[in-house]
């Protein structure tokens, strides 16, 4: 039988204690009863809980799909923001290869996650001799930053190849029936994709979402949705608390909150995580940050910033915890040489692998963070494969979903969003933001 994911809660004893967890993680098993009765805040947004077995019907038509993007073009650009692009993005950078130009995949390049006018005359510049393909997700249809890409994009790719030929390298994923992106889908026959009205745009990864890009990129979505379905299984209806990783870490992340520690970090010791961690950022960040509510959610990239951040987590405010996402093993070897001359001193390390290294700097920070006050509640995933992929994504999703529901929030919304959004059009001028335009420019003046 193959090992799952666990959590270690070793290194926030001293903080908080294994009993209070599991109090709290008792008290939240009516979290997951309100979650799989549909009776808690948000329950209408509740798709993704049981997405591992629901997605399986669309397997076909999105490896169907990417082949035949594969088979037309070279590359393809992903038109997204937030929940439209992270997952699929961190998932990609986690199974894919370090060094970009040794990627031996179908191009992916993300577009519509910026406004930066730079970033798209360099993608355009880049696609000039290119054969591409474009797949625009937006689940509203009607999201400035990918909107803006989209009509840019489409335009270039029209006088490229001509609007036919266009409209045959052209995939939405959208809502089914609402928004500008699916009346363009009808309009001129684009392929499209339905995003569920109930799965909200930060928990649609198992969705064609994500799944429809790693699939472009060659990756087996099927051992993702297996490993999602082996995480539901030990955490939506387990109701054995200390058998509930999802509880477990709720309830001790919330503890730690409780006891001042207001920023949680998310610490990976391997690039390939990068992404993992902006992903999760935004699941946790929008899900919880309301009402005056929540976690920070921050990431660090290790070893790389303990020489940077390293200094401000091990002695700055102590508002800080932890999460060590730690990855048991490599998919790849590197053992350390043996050197005659030892100039550089390193000929204690020769015949180490360099996992043996990180796992020892992983430990010496773990420790140095506890000895300077900082909590560390350790994540073991024992390898980056999309199987176990699938289970951090519906990990953390479900304990998100607990937390949130711990922190008395609604976990499915975010209505702050629609601040900055409401001010850029104001600024626009954007008919029927008249009155708004008004006053904005009052305040600037
Ligand atoms: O989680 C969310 O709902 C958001 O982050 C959205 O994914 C993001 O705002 C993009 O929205 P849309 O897919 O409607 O373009």
């Amino acid at each position: 039988m193959k090992e799952n994911i666990c959590i270690n809660l070793k290194n926030t004893e001293g903080f908080i204690s294994t009993e209070e967890v599991i109090a709290l993680a008792k008290q939240s098993t009516r979290h997951l009863d309100a979650l799989n009765a549909g009776t808690g805040q948000g329950n209408d947004f509740l798709g993704w809980l049981t997405l591992p077995e629901d997605i399986q019907a669309q397997f076909n038509d999105i490896e169907k799909c990417a082949e035949q993007l594969r088979s037309l073009t070279d590359t393809t650009v992903v038109i997204g923001i937030g929940g439209s692009y992270l997952g699929a993005k961190a998932v990609l950078e986690a199974l894919g290869n370090s060094i970009p130009a040794n990627n031996k995949n179908h191009n992916i390049i993300f577009a519509g996650h910026t406004i930066c006018e730079d970033y798209l005359a360099d993608l355009l510049e880049f696609l000039e001799n290119k054969n591409y393909s474009i797949v625009n997700i937006s689940k509203s249809g009607t999201t400035t930053e990918p909107a803006i890409a989209f009509r840019v994009l489409r335009n270039h790719l029209e006088s490229k190849v001509g609007k036919e030929a266009a409209a045959k390298r052209i995939v939405a994923i959208t809502d089914a029936k609402k928004g500008a992106l699916r009346s363009l889908a009808t309009a001129n026959g684009y392929k499209t994709f339905v995003i569920p009205d109930n799965v909200g745009g930060r928990f649609s990864v198992l969705t064609p979402v994500g799944l429809l890009p790693i699939a472009l990129c060659g990756f087996d979505i099927r051992e993702i949705v297996k490993g999602a379905q082996v995480m539901e299984s030990i955490t939506r209806k387990n109701k054995e608390a200390e058998k509930n990783p999802a509880l477990i870490y709720a309830a001790a992340r919330n503890l730690l909150l409780r006891s001042g520690k207001t920023t949680e970090i998310f610490v990976g010791f391997t690039p390939k995580l990068h992404f993992m961690a902006e992903w999760w950022k935004q699941l946790y960040g929008e899900s919880e940050g309301k009402e005056g509510k929540g976690i920070f959610p921050a990431a660090v990239d290790f070893t790389t910033d303990l020489h940077s951040m390293g200094q401000y987590i091990q002695e700055g405010q102590r508002i800080i915890f932890e999460t060590f996402v730690s990855v048991k093993n490599p998919s790849k070897k590197i053992t350390i040489p043996m050197e005659k001359e030892d100039a550089d001193q390193l000929n204690y390390l020769a015949g180490k692998r360099l996992t043996e290294v990180n796992h020892n700097a992983e430990t010496g920070t773990i420790l140095a963070h506890n000895d300077g006050g900082v909590p560390v509640i350790k994540i073991e995933v024992p390898e980056l494969s999309g199987y176990y992929i699938g289970q951090l994504i519906y990990f953390y999703e479900i304990a998100c979903a607990v937390s949130g529901y711990i922190l008395d929030v609604n976990p499915f919304d975010q209505p702050g969003v629609e601040a900055y959004k409401k001010n850029m059009f104001a600024l626009l001028n954007k008919p029927g933001f008249e009155e708004a335009s008004k006053k904005i420019r009052e305040r600037l003046s």
